[in-house]
């Protein structure tokens, strides 16, 4: 594998909308008051703007993810933890076959800064894209001012175990967090905790849901319990993951409350290879060798458990490891 030793130059500025076009490699990146236009030596792409931006910031606050990351069909980025690949029509059958797919390696930290930097000119105040739609503005139309607070939602890190002593209230009313209006029909009962003598005040419970419940951002961690390679991480969901993912590994699902449907295809084709629909209390694995993409017809809530094991990815593209996780039978 060759890494590109570039980095991201901006191009010229379009003076009727006021957005400046970047380079990265020889992929360039251009965008009108619709759509974002990704062209390379053999090929070019059109993706509809807000598309586009929502899953450009959260590959960049995901630092890539695990695997591959694909805006749509065409164009996309995989994660080699280190270096990452931006490919356009790599993993779609029509491209490949038209011989006009292309792919290039970058650093990790080139591919970040420029998608960084084309996420600053292009999104303007009055539109997030980490909000559903029903709660941001649009990014359609001309340059606006400029957004003079983050893009992206920096970790918070707790002090403590959240609810412990010494730890700050990361989410409430008080702390500028109100309950989604989704989830205001429900009730936060807090945990009864009942400790052995000699264990008080070491151990505690919050209740998780209310926690949720005051997220202000859809399909993006709200919470990340990291123990050593054990991953979980939980978000409220709604209206359509911008992006499809495509596992290197299995990654679990439980689906703590309300509905969201999959759409899942071979990784490598996009050929379909099922639907699935998740309501609350359901478990699933995603298998390692798939592509998916969640629709949340309402805000609901959602564990994700990954294994972030270095090599995994790996055990899994060798084949030694089978690409789910248990045989039944
Ligand atoms: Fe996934």
């Amino acid at each position: 594998m060759t890494v590109l030793d570039a980095k991201v130059e901006r191009l010229e500025t379009d003076e009727a909308t006021g957005y400046t076009a970047f380079r990265l490699g020889s992929f360039t990146f251009r965008r009108d008051e619709y759509f974002a236009h990704i062209s390379w030596p053999k090929g070019n792409h059109i993706i509809e703007i807000d598309r586009f931006l929502r899953a450009t910031v959260r590959d960049i606050g995901w630092g890539f993810f695990y695997g591959w990351i694909f805006f749509d069909d065409v164009f996309g980025t995989t994660n080699h933890y280190g270096t990452v690949d931006v490919f356009a029509g790599s993993y779609d059958k029509g491209c490949k076959d038209a011989g006009i797919d292309h792919l290039e390696t970058f650093t990790a930290e080139a591919v970040s800064e420029a998608f960084t930097a084309i996420s600053q000119d292009w999104i303007s105040q009055g539109y997030d894209p980490l909000n559903a739609p029903l709660e941001t503005g649009t990014p359609i139309g001309p340059k606006g001012p400029e957004r003079t607070d983050p893009l992206l939602r920096a970790f918070i890190a707790a002090d403590r175990m959240l609810g412990l002593p010494g730890d700050k209230p990361v989410r409430s009313d008080a702390s500028g967090f109100p309950v989604n209006r989704a989830f205001a029909d429900l009730d936060f009962d807090l945990p009864d905790v009942e400790c052995e003598p000699g264990f008080e005040g070491q151990l505690h419970a919050i209740n998780l849901f209310d926690h949720i419940a005051r997220s202000d951002v859809t399909w993006n961690p709200s919470i990340s319990a990291v123990t050593r390679a054990n991953i979980c991480c939980v978000t409220s969901e709604e209206h359509m993951l911008p992006v499809i993912h495509g596992n290197d590994r299995n990654e679990w699902f439980i689906q703590l409350s309300d509905e969201i449907h999959w759409n899942i295809a071979d990784k490598n084709s996009g050929a379909p290879r099922g639907r699935i629909v998740m309501k609350a209390g359901d478990v699933c694995a995603m298998p390692a060798d798939i592509r998916h993409q969640g629709f949340a017809p309402k805000r609901s809530m959602l564990m994700v458990m990954e294994n972030g094991t270095p090599g995994l990815e790996q055990r899994y593209a060798s084949g030694e490891l089978k690409p789910y996780p248990v045989d039944f039978g």
